[in-house]
């Protein structure tokens, strides 16, 4: 259905292309396979079989899928290296780790026969699969090294743990005897104990499985002469090799070879690297913006404590003109050093990319912050330069904006009353660490009776603007245009950016101004 009215749901679906030019590794991992090897009666700590299983699994990827250019497994989990290059279903983690895994589970149900012909499943495995990006060849190297040093730890803390297990301790002995010894202790109960030589266990235990084409040569007939004719072929093989080390990397260095050359002759694959940030539709945005430092600002500046209404005017007047100059925000609340700025759920400004939205609105701010300055605070200069962060963040319901907003405006009525409290204690002659003290535990009512009967403060009489914080919104007025020929006043409906301090934890506010938070 090309561009029917429907078709707006398609912007649901998130972009998750990998960034280019970073080489890609899906680690996958069975799914409760503590479980899963115990109904089936691995042998511990290593059933070979089952590795065995995985490793030749993950053998048929690499046949299936060019694009895996290396393979690491241990345990249940197994990583697979894609080249830097790949342009595997455009690189979407999705549908790359999605597909990796339903082809490993398939391959592990069907070959199960083959390795366990006297075992039936009794019990479907699966895997789950996640995709990481590492842009550069070394971090490759490190992360399948991580890999080995954890197989290498694992395995040798598991053959000490199951062989007292095996001789007679219970789990929770051997666990104890096992506490806090290193590799060398480890070892020595091993050999001196149970007569192993950990050194001569076998390499797939210690090592884990690599899976990679291997370039042999063969022969593939002879000349003439009877000179053989040979021909580079790639083979898939596993190996039990150490990959911490250079050696191995060093014997193939096709394998993770950095390409430094241009992709296609054009440098326009660098577009690729700008990630979409685009916020998903049906959404309402709220733009929370904070200033930064704010506490060292507003000494330097010799804000009012707790509250400074010169410096909240300047706040709200930058707000209002925010919502003069964006027509896409429709309401907006603000307490103290931040703002929050509401979008509708329809609104298509900057075609929704968090980025530009949340810096459009935090560099307008500031601009309109450093030139309303002098205008609220006249006998101040301003020493240094104010700057704000923001965020963005999404709510699909009408209802979750208005708890959002119903939570700041409750956490302004909490600071508001602890600061208020706070800073008369210190007026009074109190140091901050014993106003803190006083204050520590206590609550609202305790709070109120301490303004009252210590300062003669009746809480509920502080400014609204200090209790409720700012709510900036379009009100609608009527306004007489002119008069008709019969006197009648001919009126229009105008809306008024205005700054009000009311309630909007409760219906009221809502229930008046219904078309602010319209639910299409
Ligand atoms: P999730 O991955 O979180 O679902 O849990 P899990 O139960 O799969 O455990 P995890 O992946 O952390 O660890 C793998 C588990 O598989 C190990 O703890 C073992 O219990 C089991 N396992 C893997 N390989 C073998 C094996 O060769 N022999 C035995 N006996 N168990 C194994
Ligand atoms: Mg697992």
């Amino acid at each position: 259905m090309a561009n029917s009215k429907y078709e707006y749901v398609k912007n649901f679906e998130a972009d998750d292309r990998l960034p280019p030019s970073n080489w890609i590794v899906i680690r996958i991992d069975g799914v409760h396979f503590h479980r899963f090897s115990s109904i089936h009666e691995f042998e511990k700590p290593n059933d070979s079989a089952a590795l065995c299983l995985m490793n030749s699994c993950a053998s048929a990827m690499l046949k299936h899928f060019p694009d895996i250019v290396f393979a690491y497994g241990v345990s249940d989990e197994y990583s697979f290296v894609l080249s830097e290059k790949s342009e595997f279903y455009q690189r979407r983690s999705s549908k790359n780790v999605s597909l990796f895994v339903s082809y490993f589970t398939s391959a592990y149900v069907t070959k199960w026969k083959e390795f366990f012909p006297n075992y039936d499943l009794k019990e479907l495995p699966y895997f789950d699969g996640r995709a990481v990006c590492y842009p550069k060849v070394k971090v490759v190297r490190d992360y399948l090294a991580w890999r080995q040093v954890d197989c290498h730890i694992n395995n040798q803390y598991n053959t000490c743990f199951w062989m007292l297990v095996k001789s007679g301790k219970t789990k929770r002995e051997a666990q104890l005897r096992l506490k806090g010894t290193q590799t060398k202790e480890k070892n020595e109960i091993l050999l001196q104990q149970f007569g192993i030589n950990y050194d001569e266990l076998p390499e797939m235990f210690k090592k884990g499985s690599c899976v990679f084409r291997n370039k042999v040569e063969e022969i593939v007939k002879r000349d003439e002469s009877g000179n053989s004719v040979k021909r580079r072929k790639n083979i898939v093989t596993i190996d039990h090799v150490d990959i911490i080390g250079p050696k191995f990397w060093d014997e193939h260095p096709y394998i993770l070879h950095e390409d430094c050359s241009m992709v296609n002759n054009n440098y326009e694959y660098v577009k690729k690297f700008e990630a979409d940030d685009g916020l998903p539709p049906s959404n309402w945005i709220v733009v929370q913006i904070h200033s930064c430092d704010f506490y060292r600002f507003s000494s330097m500046h010799e804000f009012e404590k707790p509250n400074d209404s010169n410096a909240l005017y300047l706040m709200s007047s930058c707000a209002t003109s925010l919502l003069e100059k964006f027509p896409e925000i429709i309401f907006a609340y603000g307490v103290s050093d931040e703002y929050s700025f509401v979008l509708s759920e329809e609104s298509k400004f900057c075609k929704r990319q968090a980025s530009e939205i949340v810096s459009s609105f935090v560099s307008y701010f500031g601009s309109a912050y450093v030139m309303k300055w002098k205008e609220f605070l006249p006998d101040r200069d301003l020493k240094e330069v104010p700057y704000f962060k923001g965020r963005a963040v999404c709510c699909p319901k009408a209802k979750i904006v208005r708890d959002y907003l119903a939570w700041k405006q409750f956490d302004c009525h909490i600071s508001n009353q602890y600061n208020t409290c706070f800073w008369m204690l210190v007026k009074s002659g109190k140091t901050e660490t014993e106003a803190q003290l006083r204050l520590k535990d206590t609550q609202e009512k305790e709070k109120n009776e301490m303004l009252f009967c210590q300062f003669g403060i009746n809480y509920n009489k502080l400014p609204e603007m200090f209790k409720k914080g700012s709510c900036v919104f379009r009100n609608k007025v009527e306004e007489i245009v002119k008069l008709d020929e019969g006197g009648i006043p001919v009126k229009r409906c105008n809306e008024i950016v205005t700054v009000d301090h009311v309630d909007i934890i409760g219906p009221r506010f809502w229930d008046e101004h219904p078309y602010i938070l319209h639910e299409d």
